[in-house]
């Protein structure tokens, strides 16, 4: 995977991305991270890279030459056209079965803008995916690019040193994880789940696949409704359902 992030801080992102599993990752080659500073592309004796709005309105716009400028220059580098995305609290809300799409590319381009937004004539150019990373409003797109070069760069081969854990975890199936227990037995008077202890694998994975549909009603019912679950744990969510309703009133 080659990621190109157009961005005016580049050293923002590239800090960012050099440390812990990422950064680990590109040492290994198993990803590339080129930031593309778009005031390099500059024609302005300035190096401004923002105007007034036409129409007037608070703030500035990214003008379009720079930004398409930096654009042309990946994609010549690269040699074809690539994906595009314009991170915007406009965009789709990212989640998981998007990083496992984007994580199938060779070449993923992200866009950051600043300011009021970038004109709207570039995007139309360039952008094939608007993607938010949630509903609130950030000062600038490299903090949600981020945020998704570490989201798909986990689902990437050899990136994660155990390649089970990026399927049995958060999300797989539209289920939240299970609790996890480590040593000792008993901390701050707290012990471990029995079955967790019986070394019976079955039962350890039944207890398991419970608790995440417990949690899931508890803490995201929004994910329920979509879970992908077996006959029985069908049966196990309806009496825990059912119970709940019960102790509610
Ligand atoms: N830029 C500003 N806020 C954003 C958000 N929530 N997601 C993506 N890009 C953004």
């Amino acid at each position: 995977m080659n990621y190109y992030i157009l961005t005016l801080f580049p050293d923002m992102v590239m800090d960012g991305l050099n440390t812990s599993i990422i950064g680990r990752a590109k040492e290994k080659g198993l990803l590339s991270i080129e930031a593309v500073n778009i005031r390099d592309f500059t024609e302005n004796k300035h190096n401004r890279v923002d105007d007034y709005p036409y129409g007037g309105g608070a703030g500035m716009v990214m003008q379009a030459q720079p930004v398409y400028d930096a654009y042309r220059h990946v994609e010549e580098k690269i040699g074809k056209k690539p994906r595009v995305i314009y991170m915007t609290p406009q965009g789709k809300t990212f989640n998981q079965s998007m990083a496992e799409e984007f994580a199938k590319e060779e070449e993923l381009v992200f866009l950051c803008g600043h300011y009021e937004g970038i004109d709207e004539r570039v995007l139309e150019e360039v952008v094939t995916d608007y993607v938010s990373i949630g509903d609130y409003v950030l000062t600038g797109g490299e903090l949600p690019a981020m945020v998704m070069i570490d989201a798909i760069s986990r689902l990437l081969e050899d990136v994660l040193h155990n390649d089970t854990s990026a399927e049995f975890e958060t999300f797989h199936d539209n289920l939240l994880e299970y609790p996890q227990y480590s040593r000792p037995e008993t901390w701050n008077g707290k012990k471990v789940p029995e079955v967790l202890l019986s070394g019976h694998h079955a039962n350890i994975e039944k207890w398991r696949r419970e608790q995440s549909i417990m949690r899931t009603v508890e803490w995201r019912p929004d994910l329920i409704e979509n879970a992908v679950l077996s006959k029985k744990e069908k049966q196990f969510l309806d009496k825990y359902l059912e119970e709940r309703k019960k102790d509610l009133h």
